[in-house]
């Protein structure tokens, strides 16, 4: 190996249960659902709405949160772009392990460039990652302000705010675009919902 940082670390792959064995346990199939959009465009609270309507359904599910991960073990980082990537980084990485556990991940990050998603797509693997973009126009979520974020971002209290003074690029081609302008958050999360049903084996309720 080239990096002698890894000269002396030997994977045990032989020894651990593997993701199907774990998925046949869950009966259900892992992967990422990658919640993308604007602070404030409502990705926590419609996640969180799947998230329960999951459970009750009996799947298993994790639920990673910006706001809660970033009090965590990302603590340590703010909102510069450098940050945003590390941020981003260690929760893809994180992520990819609850998805290889055969678990239903519901991320939820501004993840605001095409290059920090790219990134996790990298990290996740294609087909356990599926970019849903929670699609809020600037103006709404501003609107809306939950937590008086913009005000005192456009008030000049908060710096490098997304939408404000960094940007956010939109995804192209979203496996999934919630509008949630003139929906309800149960009616964006019924859409997700039957979307990641739509992937599951038939072994449940679908
Ligand atoms: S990301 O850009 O690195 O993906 P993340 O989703 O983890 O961001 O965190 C965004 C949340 O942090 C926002 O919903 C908001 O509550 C809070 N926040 C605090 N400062 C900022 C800022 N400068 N830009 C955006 N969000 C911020």
């Amino acid at each position: 190996m080239s990096d002698p940082g890894k000269r002396h670390i030997y994977p045990i792959f032989g020894d651990i249960l593997g993701r199907a064995e774990k998925e046949d346990l869950l009966e259900q199939k892992g992967g990422v659902f990658w919640l993308t959009g604007l602070s404030g465009s409502g990705k926590s609270t419609i996640a969180a709405a799947v998230e329960r309507q999951l459970h009750q359904r009996g799947y298993f599910v994790k639920l990673l949160d910006g706001d809660n991960i970033r009090f965590g073990i990302n603590a340590d980082l703010g909102f510069s772009p450098e940050d945003r990537v590390e941020n981003i980084r260690r929760v893809a990485e994180v992520a990819k392990l609850f998805a290889q556990t055969g678990i239903i991940v519901l991320s939820s990050f501004i993840s605001p460039t095409k290059a920090i998603r790219e990134m996790a797509v990298k990290i996740i693997g294609q087909e356990d990652f599926h970019e849903i973009f929670v699609d809020t126009p600037l103006e709404i979520c501003e609107q809306r302000d939950v937590k008086g974020l913009y005000q005192k971002a456009r008030a000049g209290l908060i710096p490098d705010f997304t939408g404000i003074h960094q940007p956010f690029e939109s995804p192209e081609k979203p496996a999934l675009a919630l509008k949630t302008a003139d929906k309800t958050v149960d009616e964006s999360a019924e859409e997700l919902v039957r979307y990641i049903l739509s992937l599951q084996p038939d072994s449940k309720d679908n």
